[in-house]
């Protein structure tokens, strides 16, 4: 079975939506930034705050295609796994990629008391906008499907991967 692969923006949903689904369809779930974070032996922000997102961006890019090798898993990805081309490459022939979509004002809500991501510190809206509006055509280039998230429950997420799936 091919893997399932969720992209979108920080707050989309992307953690929770894969671990339930994993759950449902008796699959592996692989979360690349735990990966990343076990392997560097510290935390993303401690990554990015130590050695800059470059060396983050590269640590991404192997931990995607180690995953890739595998079969029948769910794969949730970070939030700009789509900034380097060669990865929107590496998603376009992996299985099925799925694009959570999350509106800028969505995203202040959901993530308004987390203080784990390096760049969603200040939780500038404009900023917000800006990046979601320049990650936008990636999301959408690297995905198979796209789901808005947008005042939607976990369950009824998951409703729609598993019809798009089918
Ligand atoms: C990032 C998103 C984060 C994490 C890192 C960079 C991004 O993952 O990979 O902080 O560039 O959007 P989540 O989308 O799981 O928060």
């Amino acid at each position: 079975m091919p893997n399932i692969i969720l992209i979108g923006y920080m707050g989309s949903g992307k953690t929770s939506i894969s671990k339930k689904l994993g759950e449902i369809l008796d699959r592996e779930v692989i979360e690349l930034d735990n990966i990343i974070s076990n392997k560097a032996g510290i935390s993303i922000n401690e990554i990015f705050n130590k050695y800059g997102e470059d060396y983050f961006r590269d640590m991404e890019t192997q931990v995607l295609k180690e995953s890739l090798n595998k079969n029948n898993t769910i794969i949730s990805t970070g939030g700009g796994i789509i900034v380097k081309e060669e990865n929107i490459e590496l998603l376009k022939d992996s299985g099925i990629v799925i694009y959570l979509m999350i509106s800028p004002e969505e995203v202040i809500i959901r993530t308004r008391k987390d203080n784990t991501r390096p760049l969603l510190k200040d939780k500038n809206i404009g900023k917000i906008e800006n990046m979601i509006k320049n990650r936008e055509e990636k999301y959408e280039k690297a995905s198979d499907f796209k789901i808005d998230t947008n005042n939607k429950n976990i369950d009824k997420i998951i409703e729609e991967i598993l019809l798009v799936i089918k």
